[in-house]
């Protein structure tokens, strides 16, 4: 399973991609409208600093033609460039005209197994089940992602699953474990992937006995 980052902030990309861990980026309206800053600015800042790896920039339009002119905008942006669009019917269409222009699409806002079915058969490239909004309305997010994924994995259906709205490390491991192609994930939880009390631990006992080692190695 591959890893995106979940954040419209340069600086968190910047970050995450140095670590050597992340092959994509997705943004949404709310975390874009978080950063108050110009969207067409902020994708072109992203893509000097990762280039053109996959950066999924969603439409705002609930038209599908709509859709299709603002999806265009975003797309001549780079070659990385993947167009967000909603799980509505015009979503739908609007995914089907992208993919028929040869513009890789992400349908985000997924939440049941058929949903992710016709967002597929629509061409999507992406699906994003949302699973910590599913966990917040006390259904179990994973069973969507191991629903999709047995799905897609029977019928052979290309469509990548991103499992998105991850909320802490337990969601990635589980992720994986179901057999999601991607995690999409907040800087948050990357820093909290790294971390191990036993690591601290022994990084701080391997310090102390090398200083009263007396080595001259170094
Ligand atoms: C995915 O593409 C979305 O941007 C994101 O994962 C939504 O997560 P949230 O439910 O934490 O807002």
């Amino acid at each position: 399973m591959r890893l995106f980052i979940d954040t419209a902030n340069v600086n968190e990309i910047k970050q995450a991609y140095e670590l050597g861990v992340i092959s994509g980026i997705t943004t949404n309206p709310s975390l874009v409208a978080k950063e108050g800053r110009d969207f067409f600015e902020t994708l072109k800042e992203i893509i000097t600093v990762v280039g053109n790896i996959p950066i999924s920039a969603e439409v705002v339009s609930l038209e599908a033609q709509e859709m299709v002119e603002q999806g265009k905008k975003l797309a001549a942006l780079g070659e990385g460039i993947v167009i967000k669009v909603p799980m509505t019917a015009d979503g739908l269409k609007a995914t089907k005209i992208f993919t028929s222009m040869g513009i890789k699409t992400n349908v985000t806002l997924i939440f049941s197994s058929t949903q992710a079915l016709l967002a597929a058969r629509a061409g999507a490239t992406y699906v994003s089940p949302f699973i910590g909004r599913l966990d917040d309305i006390n259904q179990v997010g994973m069973n969507l992602i191991q629903e999709i994924s047995q799905i897609f994995q029977v019928h052979e259906i290309k469509s990548q699953i991103i499992s998105a709205s991850v909320r802490h490390s337990a969601h990635v491991i589980e992720a994986a474990l179901l057999g999601a192609d991607i995690a999409t994930v907040p800087f948050k939880v990357i820093e909290s992937m790294m971390k191990h009390p036993l690591t601290d631990a022994g990084i701080e006992k391997f310090t102390s006995d090398w200083a009263n080692a007396n080595q001259k190695t170094f």
